[in-house]
């Protein structure tokens, strides 16, 4: 039988400089927080709301962890901006099927970086008249933050460099890595 090269020794592979966080790592603290945010919320049946692309991984393995009922939807959203830089100029690309009023709302989100996509789309969310709403990030980059806000559940903070994987991507790609690594410099520059 022939040996399919997986993505972990591909060529992707190659263009990342370190892991950041193994996947070993990764999946501990999303369990982690699956059972925090399955404790917080119990009987509320909350809706998760993933905001693609970059949380398609995180909400996969997070609503697997969770233990009470919940409910699913998804936004897309674009960020005007320069290649690796947000603007908080966003324009909703695909809007929720549901109406969200009175309902218990967590955001889920792949990284807050300056935080203005972040903060656009809470006071969208909020003029729908939702009952609650927190926000869960996989990863969190506190040295770049431009706007203040409150995030309720983060798994990691990390320093100021451009990830990939698990979700994140760069020009669309590494999304498929199943560790989050810093890609090498001169991909991007
Ligand atoms: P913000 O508006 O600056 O907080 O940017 C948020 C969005 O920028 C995220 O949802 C990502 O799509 C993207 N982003 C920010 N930092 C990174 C990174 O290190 N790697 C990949 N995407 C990132
Ligand atoms: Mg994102």
């Amino acid at each position: 039988m022939v040996k399919q090269e997986g993505p972990q020794d591909s060529a992707l592979h190659r263009d990342v400089d370190h892991v950041l966080i193994s996947e070993d790592v990764l999946l501990d603290r999303v369990a982690q927080l699956g059972r925090q945010i399955s404790q917080d919320y119990q009987e509320l049946n909350p809706l998760l709301i993933c905001v693609l692309k970059g949380g398609y991984m995180f909400l996969a393995d997070l609503t697997r962890s969770l233990c009470m009922r919940h409910g699913i939807d998804f936004m897309a959203i674009s960020s005007y901006g320069s290649g690796t830089e947000s603007s908080g100029v966003v324009r909703i690309l695909k809007d929720l099927d549901s109406d969200i009023s009175g309902r218990h709302i967590l955001v889920v989100e792949d990284i807050i970086d300056t935080g203005n996509t972040l903060a656009y789309l809470l006071e969208n969310l909020r003029s729908r008249q939702p009952a609650t709403i927190r926000v869960c990030t996989l990863l969190s980059k506190p040295a770049r933050r431009q706007v203040e806000l409150h995030v309720d559940y983060v798994g990691f903070e990390i320093p100021d460099e451009f990830v990939v994987g698990y979700g994140l991507d760069f020009a669309e790609a590494y999304r498929n890595l199943s560790f989050v690594g810093v890609l090498k410099p001169e991909i991007y520059s």
